[in-house]
């Protein structure tokens, strides 16, 4: 399984969920790689020190001579390893200006170890750009994070468009595993709202784990820590590894 977790809209839980969703992978005892697929690093921020990374993912999909094997770093937590980005990966849209593989060349740097990692989480940036289309390329499922407020299907067109024209020739496979709805307040009425029109345009897509609005899943990154070590009681902890546990049944 590669599973890109993709949005083009910004600050919708990518990377919490990119993160938590490859913490509770790795916690089942399989190995699982994160890509860090956005120039603004925060899913590498999430589990190591930035001045510990001298390669990325950049160097890898930008290079020839670079492989992913060369740049992954393990991260503290068991089974969890890591493809780290930095902010050079801004530059990659225009070092890949004219090349005929531009779209591909993060699917053919995971061929050859996608052996030693049976899981893969892809984040992605909030953009629709030539990363996420990579991203989109390379996956064998696309998980969409949609936040609950009222803005909250605004672009999804967009994103939807973009999944027709991957399907339609680079990646015929790629499957919508599903949509989660991110950052859910059960008080309000207006979020019960929200969760209805999000299902009526995803009708069986959506999780039936709703990730609610949570503290400790805002702070466990600055502790450099997955929401499973960080606050083991958390909603948090609880409403991904039930995730963790649909994603599988679904994959
Ligand atoms: N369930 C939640 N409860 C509370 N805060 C959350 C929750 N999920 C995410 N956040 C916070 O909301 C902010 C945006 O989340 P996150 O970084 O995961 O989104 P993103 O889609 O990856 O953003 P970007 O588009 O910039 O990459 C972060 O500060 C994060 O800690
Ligand atoms: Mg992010």
């Amino acid at each position: 399984m590669i599973v890109a977790i993709a949005n083009q809209k910004g600050g919708v839980g990518k990377t919490t969920t990119a993160i938590n969703l490859a913490a509770a992978l790795a916690l089942r005892g399989r190995r699982t790689l994160l890509v860090d697929l956005d120039p603004q690093a925060n899913s590498t921020m999430s589990f190591l020190d930035i001045t510990q990374i001298t390669k990325t993912v950049y160097d890898a999909v930008a290079d020839g001579n670079c492989g992913l094997a060369d740049v992954i770093l393990k991260t503290p937590i068991d089974n969890l390893s890591i493809a780290p980005a930095r902010i050079a990966l801004a530059k990659l849209e225009a070092k890949l200006v004219g090349e005929m593989d531009a779209h591909f060349r993060l699917k053919d740097k995971l061929a050859p170890i996608r052996k030693d990692y049976p899981q893969i989480v892809i984040d992605c940036p909030p953009t629709l750009g030539l990363l996420t289309v990579n991203a989109l390329v390379a996956a064998t499922h696309l998980l969409i994070p949609i936040q609950s407020s009222y803005f909250a299907l605004e672009g999804t067109d967009d994103l939807l468009e973009t999944i027709e024209k991957v399907r339609a020739r680079p990646n015929p496979a790629l499957r919508i595993l599903g949509v989660v709805i991110t950052m859910h307040d059960k008080r309000t009425a207006l979020a019960k709202d929200i969760r209805l029109q999000i299902q009526k345009v995803f009708g069986g897509k959506v999780f039936k784990t709703v990730i609610t609005k949570s503290v400790r899943l805002e702070e466990s990154p600055a502790y450099k820590e997955s929401i499973f070590t960080f606050a083991p009681d958390s909603s948090g902890a609880s409403e991904y590894y039930r995730l963790c546990e649909e994603v599988m049944d679904r994959a």
